[in-house]
């Protein structure tokens, strides 16, 4: 993070208190009506597929830890908005990516998770991949007239890698993934991405479609009620800057104390009993603030000084999201670590329990024949910047398109 970022956000949140201590609540909401969201677009089929082929068939999404496939025969898949893709480690160790649909009748060819195989084969009549995607036999070939099995092989995907993930993009041709992250990489450096501890995974199927997903983790408004019992207490709702750079964005919501994470803090002081130290190198907001971006489109990382999670969201359907939750601790070689990392894990998952007996609420309201179109707030500015983003990627499809 530049100094001069550093200083903004330090300059803004010492605002919003100053806001909030002046009383200035209700002409926060001064932007109701003004520019509203219509609400078609969180339920409407044409819509998703819309942001199906202008923005997950376009965007860099980070689908795997390259330690999750770091061995020959490695594999992991992943849907992305209907395109079912393999991430496979070959027998040379190279990292490719394919769509996971067999040539033959369009059978989905890997279909575990995660896993190892030496080569892919598909269990509907047995076509048989190798771990470069290329097929290397089938039963009864000849009887395909025309086909020539050399040229047959699962269509590649575009592969990156970056701070320790494996991305992948299915356009044609994608804007290189550093250009793609932005000022994002600089931003994030200071967690050591590749060298954090994987604390917890969790892969959930949850009811509600991916906007009202990402939109819960760009707004603070909702910590005092839904989240009254887990990230409230620790974090100042009102004193939260917001930006956004390009696609992507910024939060940083203060600490109620400022020493939180420091030796003599609350949570500082349990971690460093275990023997975890915050990450280092870390200015005053990436030491006082819970600093939560978007990777636009729908990955979040959110920030605390001696451990993050990761939130990536892949749409299934319109009302439908596969929600990854990621947890990871500052690397520490303490014989303790694992348990200052286990203490972290029974709040991450009331906070989502709570996100998650809610949000199916919020689809089910947006349904509603006499609900056009829902107002933004003041705190609920980063969503407007995020679905500004979604339009302009679904106007520059159908432009490129004409
Ligand atoms: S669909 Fe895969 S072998 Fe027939
Ligand atoms: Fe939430």
């Amino acid at each position: 993070m530049k100094p001069e970022t550093e200083a903004r956000i330090l300059a803004e949140i010492t605002a919003e208190r100053a806001r909030r201590d002046g009383g200035d609540a209700l002409d926060r909401f001064a932007c109701f009506g003004s520019d509203d969201v219509p609400v078609h677009e969180y339920i409407d089929e044409a819509v998703y597929r819309a942001e199906r082929t202008a923005i997950f068939q376009q965007a860099w999404l980070p689908v795997a830890r390259v330690t999750d496939v770091a061995e020959p025969g490695a594999f992991v898949t992943q849907q992305i908005a209907g395109d079912p893709i393999a991430v496979v480690c070959g027998d040379d160790g190279v990292l490719r990516a394919f769509h996971n649909v067999c040539r033959h009748r369009g059978a989905q060819v890997l279909r575990d998770a995660q896993g190892n195989c030496r080569q892919l084969t598909c269990a509907y009549h047995g076509f048989v991949y190798g771990l470069d995607g290329a097929l290397i036999r089938a039963p009864a070939l000849d009887t395909f007239a025309g086909v020539d099995p050399g040229a047959v092989r699962l269509p590649p995907v575009h592969l990156d890698r970056w701070g320790g993930w494996v991305f992948v993009s299915l356009a044609p041709e994608p804007t290189p993934l550093r250009t793609f992250l932005d000022g994002l990489a600089d931003e994030l450096a200071a967690w050591d991405f590749e060298r954090a501890v994987l604390i917890r995974r969790e892969v959930t199927e949850q009811p509600f479609g991916w906007k009202v997903a990402v939109e819960a983790f760009l707004e603070p408004l909702h910590l005092p009620s839904i989240h009254a019992r887990s990230a409230h207490p620790l974090l100042d709702f009102r004193a939260s800057a917001m930006d956004w750079f390009g696609d992507h964005s910024r939060m940083a919501t203060a600490f109620r104390a400022s020493n939180a994470y420091t030796v003599d803090g609350p949570m500082g002081r349990a971690a460093a009993t275990c023997g975890v130290p915050n990450f280092p190198g870390l200015n005053r907001v990436q030491e006082t603030t819970n600093l939560s971006y978007l990777l636009f489109p729908a990955t979040i990382f959110s920030l605390l000084p001696n451990h993050f999670t990761v939130f990536r969201v892949l749409p299934l359907g319109v009302d439908r999201t596969q929600f990854v939750y990621e947890l990871y601790g500052a690397p520490s070689e303490s014989p303790r670590a694992s348990e200052y990392y286990e203490s972290l894990v029974p709040g991450y998952a009331q906070l989502l329990a709570e996100d998650f007996e809610n949000l199916p609420w919020i689809q089910r309201g947006l349904g509603d024949s006499a609900t056009r179109a829902i107002p933004l707030s003041h705190y609920e500015r980063r969503i407007r910047h995020f679905r500004a983003r979604v339009r302009e990627w679904i106007a520059a499809k159908s432009g490129s398109a004409t």
